[in-house]
């Protein structure tokens, strides 16, 4: 894919952040393919590749790490390497990598020494300026026409960039130069005299490194002199003709969820796809929220489905959940039935051997899952997609695609936009795939899930409607995910001259960037309290609300 497109090729050798270098260097326009660290580097693979990332490791460069192949030092390619990428070219290149008395990590400073840097790096270092703007270095960048930046520096270039090394250099291979050295006397920074090769020992794609974006940035444009011509759009027509190419006449099968992720690739189907190709399935839980299945049908609808089965299976989880208390077993109880029914239904559907299964899988879920980092997030995602055996067998066959696998969440929200997904879809905040049972505790019951979904949309229907304190956004925007959660326990209140027994409500809003950690959010108390009172006004079983003040860790975002 992608090869009429200049780029920028990542090594993956195991770092979480990985892909985040590729995410930075996308929104600066230009496009970025990450493949595997040691895989072999044909000329296929090197097609519109303008620069080479050597990415991070948990491994060690002198134990169990793994090697590049060799092509990269004779390609002729600028190359960075990041942390474990450096260590990499160090021990590759003749150099040697030890391991530190202490491991660092966090903010450490940087010291930027200029004097007798060769000329053809001035614009690389001007990435370590604070004087200097990103946007002064994208603009930089591109074609050779570009009249020549010489960017005045000023001595001494200090900045905080953000370490996480147990090994160090403790030589640098011949023909690099250590011109940035940390505060804890290790080498940070190391280019090449003759070749077009720098390596950072810190993690510039990180956001609390200072100037991150900008060393990366300079490395892309100064250094790979790439042009600023990658779009989301662009990215939509190549995504398209790939599942056209692979689909053939082959009917596609989409199993929906509701979520952004599923159901942009049902957008990017549709829009590929003659409708008729084209199967939606989508399983009503019965755990899900006011008028979901409505919800979804019609965005479907509206995106042309031709061929929507939506699968209403309330009855038979309610009855598989009856006298079920324990979180664990919950889970259990309606990932198993998800998979029976989902196995059974795609079977009445009678489709050929040769039918292909499409799935939103993002690129997080696939490292995270793939790699055994964050085995929560494979838990997390297992309901779904990654332990299905109806996947499994699709994957071992070759009849997968993934079209999102590339992207980051607000990638694939970006790109729904584009496809014309409405903005509600696509702005949703995350829900599980356990839906509602997760939220009440304990017993799940219909008279239950039926409170808690009226108590819902309230709650997310207010913060839609109320402005942030900024007045940037709604208050929805402002959070990361909301919702409510129906406790087991009751308590006394009045209603008129009488006592009351209701239900205690919680409520749930956090600000996180990816769900591994999450803050409370700063609820305006005004807001609060108006909401809190319309719950009690119009649901009468609530008769308490409270409000959820545990960030995560060492509460979990959900309840159960
Ligand atoms: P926790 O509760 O583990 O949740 O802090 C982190 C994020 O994951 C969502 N979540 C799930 N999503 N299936 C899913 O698809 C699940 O079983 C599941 N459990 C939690 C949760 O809503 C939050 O966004």
């Amino acid at each position: 894919m992608m090869n009429k497109t200049e780029k920028i090729l990542i090594l993956d050798f195991g770092s979480q952040t990985t892909a985040l270098i590729g995410r930075r260097i996308r929104e600066f326009g230009v496009y970025t393919e990450i493949i595997a660290g040691d895989a072999p580097l044909t000329d296929a693979v090197l097609t519109g590749v303008k620069g080479v990332i050597l990415a991070g490791s948990p491994e060690s460069a002198y134990g169990e790490g793994i090697a590049p192949d060799k092509r990269i030092y004779e390609c002729g390619l600028p190359l960075l390497g990041i942390c474990y990428g450096l260590q990499r070219m160090t021990m590759d290149l003749g150099g040697l990598v030890e391991p530190l008395p202490k491991v660092e990590y966090g903010g450490v400073e940087v010291e930027i020494k200029l004097g007798g840097q060769k000329p053809k790096y001035r614009r690389f270092l001007a990435a370590f300026d604070a004087a200097i703007s990103l946007n002064q270095i994208l603009e930089s960048g591109g074609a050779e026409e570009t009249p020549a930046y010489e960017p005045p520096l000023h001595a001494p270039l200090r900045f905080t960039a953000w370490m996480s090394h147990g090994d160090t250099l403790t030589r640098l291979a011949p023909g690099f130069a250590q011109v940035g050295t940390s505060a804890s006397g290790f080498p940070a920074v190391a280019l090449h005299q003759e070749k077009p090769w720098v390596g950072v020992q810190f993690h510039p794609e990180v956001s609390h490194c200072e100037r991150g974006s900008e060393i990366l940035a300079a490395f892309v444009f100064s250094m790979c002199r790439c042009k600023r011509e990658w779009t989301m759009a662009q990215y939509v027509e190549e995504v398209r003709a790939r599942i056209s190419a692979r689909a053939g006449r082959n009917p596609v099968l989409l199993l929906i969820s509701g979520g952004v992720d599923s159901t942009v690739v049902g957008a990017l189907l549709l829009k590929t796809l003659p409708g008729e190709q084209v199967h939606l399935m989508y399983i009503d839980t019965g755990l899900m929220r006011k008028n979901e299945t409505w919800g979804v049908k019609k965005t479907l609808e509206k995106l042309g489905a031709k061929n929507l089965h939506v699968i209403n299976a309330e009855t038979e989880f309610l009855a598989a959940l009856k006298g079920k208390e324990e979180p664990e077993a919950k889970r259990k109880t309606i990932g198993d039935l998800f998979i029976t029914i989902q196995e059974r239904e795609v079977a009445a559907l009678g489709l050929p051997e040769s039918y292909f299964l499409a799935q939103g899988t993002l690129y997080t879920d696939l490292i995270e899952s793939g790699k055994g980092v964050g085995k929560k997030a494979h838990l997390i995602k297992s309901h779904h997609n990654v332990g299905s055996p109806l996947v499994d067998a699709k994957r071992k066959a070759g009849k997968i695609i993934e079209p999102l696998d590339r992207l980051y969440k607000d990638e694939a929200r970006a790109l729904g936009r584009l496809l014309g997904v409405e903005e509600d879809v696509v702005a949703r905040h995350p829900f599980p795939g356990p839906g509602l049972a997760v939220r009440i505790v304990g017993e799940v019951t219909k008279e239950k899930c039926n409170i808690l979904r009226e108590v819902d949309a309230i709650f997310i229907d207010e913060l839609k409607k109320r402005r942030s304190p900024d007045g940037t956004g709604s208050l929805y925007d402002e959070v990361w995910q909301a919702f409510a959660v129906l406790l087991p326990v009751r308590s006394v209140g009045v209603a008129g001259d009488s006592r009351k027994y209701g239900w205690t409500l919680a409520l749930r809003a956090i600000v996180s960037s990816d769900g591994m950690t999450a803050d409370v959010y700063r609820f305006p108390m005004k807001d609060l309290l108006e909401i809190s009172g319309m719950i009690t006004n119009a649901v009468k079983e609530i008769g308490r609300v409270t409000y959820d003040i545990s960030s995560k860790p060492p509460a979990t975002i959900e309840w159960e």
